[in-house]
Protein backbone atom coordinates (compact mmCIF):
# COMPACT_ATOMS: atom_id res chain seq x y z
CA UNK A 1 0.00 0.00 0.00
CA UNK A 2 1.10 3.63 -0.63
CA UNK A 3 -0.43 6.24 1.38
CA UNK A 4 0.23 10.23 -0.33
CA UNK A 5 -1.18 12.18 2.91
CA UNK A 6 -2.07 15.43 0.97
CA UNK A 7 -2.31 18.67 2.28
CA UNK A 8 -3.95 21.70 1.33
CA UNK A 9 -4.02 25.11 3.13
CA UNK A 10 -6.77 27.88 2.16
CA UNK A 11 -6.61 31.16 3.39
CA UNK A 12 -9.42 33.60 3.16
CA UNK A 13 -9.52 36.87 3.86
CA UNK A 14 -12.55 39.13 3.16
CA UNK A 15 -13.26 42.90 4.10
CA UNK A 16 -16.17 43.77 6.44
CA UNK A 17 -16.74 47.26 6.12
CA UNK A 18 -19.29 49.62 8.02
CA UNK A 19 -20.31 52.44 6.49
CA UNK A 20 -23.12 54.46 5.70
CA UNK A 21 -24.55 55.81 2.43
CA UNK A 22 -23.28 52.60 0.15
CA UNK A 23 -24.21 54.08 -3.21
CA UNK A 24 -23.73 57.46 -2.78
CA UNK A 25 -20.85 57.53 -5.23
CA UNK A 26 -18.66 60.29 -2.93
CA UNK A 27 -18.56 56.31 -0.92
CA UNK A 28 -15.71 54.87 -2.31
CA UNK A 29 -16.09 51.38 0.05
CA UNK A 30 -17.57 49.39 -2.36
CA UNK A 31 -15.47 50.34 -5.63
CA UNK A 32 -12.29 49.56 -3.09
CA UNK A 33 -14.35 46.43 -2.04
CA UNK A 34 -14.67 45.18 -5.85
CA UNK A 35 -11.35 46.51 -7.22
CA UNK A 36 -8.94 44.96 -4.57
CA UNK A 37 -8.33 42.09 -7.12
CA UNK A 38 -5.94 44.07 -8.53
CA UNK A 39 -7.16 43.65 -12.39
CA UNK A 40 -6.53 45.85 -15.00
CA UNK A 41 -10.07 45.15 -17.11
CA UNK A 42 -13.05 46.56 -16.64
CA UNK A 43 -15.34 44.10 -13.74
CA UNK A 44 -18.04 42.38 -14.96
CA UNK A 45 -20.77 43.18 -12.26
CA UNK A 46 -24.34 41.72 -11.53
CA UNK A 47 -26.56 43.19 -9.45
CA UNK A 48 -29.17 41.33 -7.63
CA UNK A 49 -31.72 43.20 -5.34
CA UNK A 50 -34.17 41.71 -2.75
CA UNK A 51 -37.62 43.06 -3.42
CA UNK A 52 -38.67 44.00 0.35
CA UNK A 53 -35.73 46.78 0.21
CA UNK A 54 -37.67 48.51 -2.43
CA UNK A 55 -40.65 49.32 0.28
CA UNK A 56 -38.26 51.07 2.70
CA UNK A 57 -35.48 52.07 -0.48
CA UNK A 58 -37.60 52.71 -3.30
CA UNK A 59 -34.84 54.76 -5.55
CA UNK A 60 -32.20 51.74 -4.29
CA UNK A 61 -31.79 50.49 -7.96
CA UNK A 62 -31.39 54.10 -9.53
CA UNK A 63 -29.19 54.76 -6.60
CA UNK A 64 -26.69 51.81 -7.71
CA UNK A 65 -26.97 52.38 -11.87
CA UNK A 66 -26.03 55.83 -10.95
CA UNK A 67 -22.67 54.53 -8.57
CA UNK A 68 -21.63 52.53 -11.12
CA UNK A 69 -21.84 54.81 -13.52
CA UNK A 70 -19.77 57.02 -11.78
CA UNK A 71 -16.99 54.64 -11.24
CA UNK A 72 -17.61 53.12 -15.14
CA UNK A 73 -13.68 53.47 -15.95
CA UNK A 74 -13.02 50.39 -13.50
CA UNK A 75 -16.84 48.90 -13.09
CA UNK A 76 -19.18 47.39 -15.93
CA UNK A 77 -23.02 46.92 -14.56
CA UNK A 78 -24.05 44.03 -16.92
CA UNK A 79 -27.72 45.33 -16.80
CA UNK A 80 -30.39 46.66 -14.57
CA UNK A 81 -30.11 45.66 -11.44
CA UNK A 82 -32.18 42.37 -10.84
CA UNK A 83 -35.05 42.66 -8.25
CA UNK A 84 -36.31 39.38 -6.60
CA UNK A 85 -38.82 38.72 -4.17
CA UNK A 86 -36.80 37.98 -0.87
CA UNK A 87 -37.77 36.42 2.32
CA UNK A 88 -37.92 32.85 3.45
CA UNK A 89 -40.05 31.94 -0.08
CA UNK A 90 -37.13 32.68 -1.98
CA UNK A 91 -35.57 29.78 -0.16
CA UNK A 92 -38.69 27.56 -0.15
CA UNK A 93 -37.85 26.02 -4.10
CA UNK A 94 -35.31 26.40 -6.27
CA UNK A 95 -37.37 29.11 -8.26
CA UNK A 96 -34.70 31.92 -7.93
CA UNK A 97 -31.51 30.25 -7.83
CA UNK A 98 -32.25 28.74 -11.34
CA UNK A 99 -33.11 32.50 -12.30
CA UNK A 100 -29.83 33.93 -10.66
CA UNK A 101 -27.73 30.85 -12.47
CA UNK A 102 -29.76 32.11 -15.68
CA UNK A 103 -28.63 35.72 -15.24
CA UNK A 104 -25.09 34.85 -14.28
CA UNK A 105 -24.62 32.62 -17.42
CA UNK A 106 -26.74 35.21 -19.98
CA UNK A 107 -24.22 37.95 -18.62
CA UNK A 108 -20.88 35.83 -19.14
CA UNK A 109 -20.36 36.09 -15.01
CA UNK A 110 -16.97 34.37 -15.01
CA UNK A 111 -14.28 33.91 -12.04
CA UNK A 112 -13.02 37.35 -12.46
CA UNK A 113 -16.55 38.80 -12.64
CA UNK A 114 -19.09 40.05 -9.94
CA UNK A 115 -22.52 39.20 -8.29
CA UNK A 116 -23.42 41.11 -5.73
CA UNK A 117 -26.31 40.85 -3.66
CA UNK A 118 -28.34 43.34 -1.49
CA UNK A 119 -30.69 41.93 0.76
CA UNK A 120 -32.37 40.11 3.75
CA UNK A 121 -30.47 37.13 5.21
CA UNK A 122 -32.96 34.67 3.02
CA UNK A 123 -31.90 36.49 -0.44
CA UNK A 124 -28.07 36.38 0.40
CA UNK A 125 -28.29 33.05 1.26
CA UNK A 126 -30.15 32.15 -2.07
CA UNK A 127 -28.03 34.31 -4.19
CA UNK A 128 -25.14 33.16 -2.28
CA UNK A 129 -26.00 29.56 -3.35
CA UNK A 130 -26.26 30.34 -6.79
CA UNK A 131 -22.71 32.17 -6.72
CA UNK A 132 -21.17 29.51 -5.40
CA UNK A 133 -22.98 26.99 -8.16
CA UNK A 134 -21.46 28.73 -10.95
CA UNK A 135 -18.38 28.05 -12.19
CA UNK A 136 -17.64 26.05 -9.07
CA UNK A 137 -18.36 29.49 -7.36
CA UNK A 138 -17.80 33.19 -8.49
CA UNK A 139 -16.96 36.15 -6.47
CA UNK A 140 -19.94 36.89 -4.27
CA UNK A 141 -20.61 40.50 -2.83
CA UNK A 142 -22.97 40.69 -0.08
CA UNK A 143 -24.66 43.90 0.70
CA UNK A 144 -26.83 42.85 4.08
CA UNK A 145 -30.13 45.00 4.43
CA UNK A 146 -31.66 43.76 7.36
CA UNK A 147 -30.33 43.75 11.09
CA UNK A 148 -30.40 40.30 11.35
CA UNK A 149 -28.36 39.82 8.15
CA UNK A 150 -25.55 42.66 9.05
CA UNK A 151 -25.00 41.22 12.68
CA UNK A 152 -24.76 37.38 11.38
CA UNK A 153 -25.85 35.46 8.16
CA UNK A 154 -24.89 38.03 6.04
CA UNK A 155 -21.20 38.57 7.77
CA UNK A 156 -20.78 34.42 7.58
CA UNK A 157 -19.48 31.61 5.27
CA UNK A 158 -22.76 29.87 4.77
CA UNK A 159 -25.28 30.45 2.75
CA UNK A 160 -28.36 27.86 1.78
CA UNK A 161 -31.94 26.96 0.21
CA UNK A 162 -34.33 24.84 1.91
CA UNK A 163 -34.94 21.56 0.83
CA UNK A 164 -37.75 18.31 1.49
CA UNK A 165 -39.17 20.63 4.75
CA UNK A 166 -36.12 21.26 5.90
CA UNK A 167 -34.26 24.48 6.83
CA UNK A 168 -31.12 25.15 4.77
CA UNK A 169 -30.49 21.28 3.80
CA UNK A 170 -29.17 22.65 -0.16
CA UNK A 171 -26.15 25.05 0.65
CA UNK A 172 -22.26 25.82 0.66
CA UNK A 173 -19.83 26.72 2.71
CA UNK A 174 -18.35 29.85 0.65
CA UNK A 175 -16.63 32.75 2.32
CA UNK A 176 -17.70 36.43 0.03
CA UNK A 177 -15.35 38.38 -1.58
CA UNK A 178 -16.81 41.39 0.85
CA UNK A 179 -19.22 42.38 2.91
CA UNK A 180 -20.81 45.59 2.64
CA UNK A 181 -23.07 46.93 5.82
CA UNK A 182 -24.91 50.22 5.42
CA UNK A 183 -26.44 51.46 8.15
CA UNK A 184 -28.86 53.60 6.32
CA UNK A 185 -30.58 50.19 5.73
CA UNK A 186 -32.04 50.49 9.32
CA UNK A 187 -33.07 53.56 9.41
CA UNK A 188 -36.30 52.64 7.49
CA UNK A 189 -36.69 48.83 8.50
CA UNK A 190 -39.87 47.63 10.59
CA UNK A 191 -39.02 47.15 14.47
CA UNK A 192 -39.33 43.24 14.40
CA UNK A 193 -36.92 43.04 11.63
CA UNK A 194 -35.01 45.38 13.83
CA UNK A 195 -35.64 42.90 16.87
CA UNK A 196 -34.40 39.96 14.42
CA UNK A 197 -31.04 41.10 15.29
CA UNK A 198 -31.22 41.67 18.77
CA UNK A 199 -31.98 37.90 19.05
CA UNK A 200 -28.78 36.89 17.63
CA UNK A 201 -27.10 39.05 19.56
CA UNK A 202 -28.76 38.02 22.77
CA UNK A 203 -27.80 34.62 21.72
CA UNK A 204 -24.19 35.33 21.09
CA UNK A 205 -23.66 37.33 24.36
CA UNK A 206 -25.12 34.89 26.47
CA UNK A 207 -22.20 32.22 25.84
CA UNK A 208 -19.71 34.25 24.51
CA UNK A 209 -19.22 37.93 26.12
CA UNK A 210 -20.76 38.19 29.76
CA UNK A 211 -20.05 42.18 29.23
CA UNK A 212 -22.13 42.74 26.26
CA UNK A 213 -25.54 40.45 27.72
CA UNK A 214 -25.29 43.58 30.51
CA UNK A 215 -25.03 45.94 27.90
CA UNK A 216 -27.63 44.92 25.87
CA UNK A 217 -29.75 43.71 29.25
CA UNK A 218 -29.12 48.16 30.30
CA UNK A 219 -30.46 48.88 26.55
CA UNK A 220 -33.69 46.88 26.64
CA UNK A 221 -35.43 49.87 27.08
CA UNK A 222 -33.69 52.00 24.50
CA UNK A 223 -34.17 49.13 22.00
CA UNK A 224 -37.55 48.60 22.91
CA UNK A 225 -38.14 52.96 21.62
CA UNK A 226 -35.74 51.96 18.86
CA UNK A 227 -32.79 54.56 19.69
CA UNK A 228 -31.20 53.39 16.53
CA UNK A 229 -27.17 54.33 17.91
CA UNK A 230 -27.29 52.00 20.53
CA UNK A 231 -29.07 49.42 18.19
CA UNK A 232 -26.16 50.12 15.47
CA UNK A 233 -23.25 49.43 18.79
CA UNK A 234 -25.52 46.52 19.69
CA UNK A 235 -25.36 45.06 15.77
CA UNK A 236 -21.74 45.63 15.42
CA UNK A 237 -20.42 44.12 17.98
CA UNK A 238 -22.85 40.81 17.34
CA UNK A 239 -21.61 40.90 14.26
CA UNK A 240 -17.74 41.36 15.38
CA UNK A 241 -18.14 38.42 17.39
CA UNK A 242 -19.36 36.24 15.03
CA UNK A 243 -16.40 36.90 12.47
CA UNK A 244 -14.48 36.38 15.30
CA UNK A 245 -16.01 32.87 16.49
CA UNK A 246 -15.37 31.84 12.54
CA UNK A 247 -12.18 32.85 12.56
CA UNK A 248 -11.04 31.34 15.83
CA UNK A 249 -13.43 28.88 16.48
CA UNK A 250 -10.69 26.40 14.54
CA UNK A 251 -14.03 25.12 12.60
CA UNK A 252 -15.59 27.39 10.33
CA UNK A 253 -16.70 24.48 7.82
CA UNK A 254 -18.48 23.30 10.58
CA UNK A 255 -17.08 19.38 10.21
CA UNK A 256 -17.33 18.81 14.16
CA UNK A 257 -20.34 17.86 15.68
CA UNK A 258 -20.70 20.82 17.58
CA UNK A 259 -22.20 24.65 16.25
CA UNK A 260 -21.80 26.84 19.62
CA UNK A 261 -23.32 29.79 17.43
CA UNK A 262 -26.47 27.58 16.74
CA UNK A 263 -27.33 28.00 20.40
CA UNK A 264 -31.16 27.95 20.70
CA UNK A 265 -31.15 27.19 16.85
CA UNK A 266 -32.63 23.30 16.99
CA UNK A 267 -35.81 24.47 18.28
CA UNK A 268 -35.97 28.01 16.11
CA UNK A 269 -35.52 25.88 13.29
CA UNK A 270 -38.07 23.66 14.07
CA UNK A 271 -40.39 26.49 15.20
CA UNK A 272 -39.66 28.29 11.59
CA UNK A 273 -41.25 25.34 9.66
CA UNK A 274 -44.16 24.37 12.62
CA UNK A 275 -44.97 27.98 12.20
CA UNK A 276 -45.17 27.90 8.62
CA UNK A 277 -43.03 31.26 8.29
CA UNK A 278 -45.29 33.26 10.71
CA UNK A 279 -42.53 33.56 13.19
CA UNK A 280 -39.45 34.95 12.21
CA UNK A 281 -35.58 33.37 12.23
CA UNK A 282 -34.91 35.97 14.98
CA UNK A 283 -38.06 35.52 16.99
CA UNK A 284 -37.48 31.95 16.40
CA UNK A 285 -34.19 32.07 18.09
CA UNK A 286 -35.45 34.67 20.83
CA UNK A 287 -37.85 31.55 21.92
CA UNK A 288 -35.48 28.69 21.50
CA UNK A 289 -32.61 30.64 23.61
CA UNK A 290 -35.37 31.44 25.91
CA UNK A 291 -35.96 28.04 26.48
CA UNK A 292 -32.80 26.78 26.35
CA UNK A 293 -31.76 29.21 28.96
CA UNK A 294 -34.40 27.71 31.38
CA UNK A 295 -33.74 23.91 30.48
CA UNK A 296 -29.86 24.85 31.08
CA UNK A 297 -30.85 26.19 34.53
CA UNK A 298 -33.33 23.11 35.56
CA UNK A 299 -29.83 20.94 35.03
CA UNK A 300 -27.80 22.75 37.21
CA UNK A 301 -25.72 24.63 34.41
CA UNK A 302 -27.23 28.15 34.77
CA UNK A 303 -28.64 30.04 38.12
CA UNK A 304 -32.10 30.43 37.74
CA UNK A 305 -31.62 34.43 38.11
CA UNK A 306 -29.32 34.42 35.11
CA UNK A 307 -31.63 32.64 33.20
CA UNK A 308 -34.86 35.04 33.94
CA UNK A 309 -32.91 37.90 33.48
CA UNK A 310 -32.19 36.44 30.28
CA UNK A 311 -36.01 35.82 29.03
CA UNK A 312 -36.60 39.28 30.71
CA UNK A 313 -33.88 40.94 28.35
CA UNK A 314 -35.91 39.20 25.13
CA UNK A 315 -38.79 40.51 26.70
CA UNK A 316 -38.30 43.89 27.65
CA UNK A 317 -36.56 44.75 23.82
CA UNK A 318 -39.77 43.21 22.58
CA UNK A 319 -39.17 39.86 21.34
CA UNK A 320 -41.22 36.85 21.74
CA UNK A 321 -40.27 33.62 24.41
CA UNK A 322 -43.04 31.65 24.01
CA UNK A 323 -45.27 30.46 20.89
CA UNK A 324 -48.11 28.29 20.29
CA UNK A 325 -46.34 26.12 18.22
CA UNK A 326 -44.35 25.06 21.18
CA UNK A 327 -47.50 23.10 22.69
CA UNK A 328 -48.79 21.14 19.15
CA UNK A 329 -48.56 17.77 19.35
CA UNK A 330 -49.34 14.93 16.84
CA UNK A 331 -52.31 12.64 17.02
CA UNK A 332 -50.19 10.76 19.85
CA UNK A 333 -50.17 13.76 21.60
CA UNK A 334 -46.05 14.04 21.20
CA UNK A 335 -44.89 17.12 21.38
CA UNK A 336 -44.11 18.12 17.83
CA UNK A 337 -40.89 20.68 18.84
CA UNK A 338 -39.02 17.88 20.27
CA UNK A 339 -38.36 16.28 16.95
CA UNK A 340 -36.46 19.05 16.35
CA UNK A 341 -33.40 17.98 18.54
CA UNK A 342 -33.45 14.76 15.97
CA UNK A 343 -33.30 17.02 12.83
CA UNK A 344 -30.89 19.42 14.38
CA UNK A 345 -28.51 16.46 15.62
CA UNK A 346 -28.50 15.17 12.31
CA UNK A 347 -28.32 18.31 9.98
CA UNK A 348 -24.64 18.39 12.14
CA UNK A 349 -24.05 14.75 11.66
CA UNK A 350 -22.71 12.30 14.84
CA UNK A 351 -23.63 12.73 17.85
CA UNK A 352 -26.34 15.63 18.99
CA UNK A 353 -24.38 18.70 20.80
CA UNK A 354 -26.31 21.38 22.20
CA UNK A 355 -24.51 24.48 23.23
CA UNK A 356 -25.83 26.43 26.23
CA UNK A 357 -24.98 29.41 28.46
CA UNK A 358 -23.19 28.01 31.54
CA UNK A 359 -23.13 30.36 33.56
CA UNK A 360 -24.01 33.98 31.23
CA UNK A 361 -21.02 34.84 29.04
CA UNK A 362 -19.72 31.39 28.78
CA UNK A 363 -20.88 27.77 27.41
CA UNK A 364 -21.11 24.16 28.14
CA UNK A 365 -22.47 21.30 25.06
CA UNK A 366 -24.28 18.43 26.32
CA UNK A 367 -25.20 15.56 24.16
CA UNK A 368 -28.48 14.22 25.54
CA UNK A 369 -31.57 15.74 26.36
CA UNK A 370 -34.00 15.29 29.30
CA UNK A 371 -37.06 15.58 27.17
CA UNK A 372 -39.71 15.07 29.86
CA UNK A 373 -37.67 18.10 31.61
CA UNK A 374 -37.57 19.90 28.25
CA UNK A 375 -41.67 19.76 28.05
CA UNK A 376 -42.32 20.51 31.07
CA UNK A 377 -39.71 23.52 30.47
CA UNK A 378 -41.45 24.69 27.11
CA UNK A 379 -45.25 24.56 28.70
CA UNK A 380 -43.59 25.87 32.12
CA UNK A 381 -45.53 28.90 33.00
CA UNK A 382 -41.76 30.84 32.93
CA UNK A 383 -42.09 31.04 29.59
CA UNK A 384 -45.81 31.33 29.00
CA UNK A 385 -46.39 34.28 31.24
N1 LIG B 1 -26.17 31.78 6.16
C1 LIG B 1 -26.17 31.89 7.46
O1 LIG B 1 -25.13 31.70 8.12
C2 LIG B 1 -27.43 32.26 8.19
C3 LIG B 1 -27.37 32.57 9.56
C4 LIG B 1 -28.55 32.99 10.20
C5 LIG B 1 -29.72 33.10 9.48
N2 LIG B 1 -29.74 32.78 8.15
C6 LIG B 1 -30.97 32.88 7.38
O2 LIG B 1 -31.36 34.24 7.24
C7 LIG B 1 -32.76 34.28 6.99
C8 LIG B 1 -33.40 35.39 7.78
O3 LIG B 1 -32.89 36.61 7.31
P1 LIG B 1 -33.52 38.01 7.73
O4 LIG B 1 -33.81 38.04 9.16
O5 LIG B 1 -32.64 39.05 7.15
O6 LIG B 1 -34.96 38.01 7.04
P2 LIG B 1 -35.40 37.86 5.52
O7 LIG B 1 -34.27 37.81 4.60
O8 LIG B 1 -36.38 36.73 5.49
O9 LIG B 1 -36.17 39.24 5.25
C9 LIG B 1 -37.40 39.52 5.88
C10 LIG B 1 -38.22 40.47 5.00
O10 LIG B 1 -37.62 41.75 4.98
C11 LIG B 1 -37.51 42.26 3.65
N3 LIG B 1 -36.40 43.21 3.68
C12 LIG B 1 -35.07 42.99 3.54
N4 LIG B 1 -34.40 44.15 3.71
C13 LIG B 1 -35.33 45.11 3.97
C14 LIG B 1 -35.24 46.50 4.22
N5 LIG B 1 -34.07 47.16 4.29
N6 LIG B 1 -36.40 47.18 4.42
C15 LIG B 1 -37.59 46.53 4.39
N7 LIG B 1 -37.74 45.23 4.15
C16 LIG B 1 -36.60 44.52 3.94
C17 LIG B 1 -37.35 41.00 2.82
O11 LIG B 1 -37.73 41.21 1.48
C18 LIG B 1 -38.28 40.04 3.54
O12 LIG B 1 -39.60 40.22 3.09
C19 LIG B 1 -33.31 32.90 7.33
O13 LIG B 1 -33.59 32.20 6.14
C20 LIG B 1 -32.16 32.24 8.05
O14 LIG B 1 -32.15 30.84 7.90
C21 LIG B 1 -28.62 32.37 7.50
ZN1 LIG C 1 -29.67 32.35 13.63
Amino acid sequence: MTLHLQKITVRHEFPVVFTRALFSPRNRSLHAALTRDGLSTRRRCLVLVDKGVLTTFPDLTAHIRQYFAAYSTDLHLVRAPLVLPGGERIKQTPVAVRRILAALHRHNICRHSYCLAVGGGAFLDAAGFAAALFHRGVRHVRIPTTALAQCDSGVGVKNAINYAGTKNLLGTFAPPWAVLNDTAFLDALPQPLLLDGIAEAVKVAAIKDAAFFRAIERAAQRIRQRHLPTIRRILKRCALLHLDHIATSGDPYELGTARPLDYGHWAAHKLEILSRHRLSHGQAVAIGIALDALYASRIGLLPLKQAQRLIATLRTCGLPVWAPELAQTDRRGRLLILSGLEEFRAHLGGQLTITLPAPLGSRREIHAVDTALMASCLLGSALNN
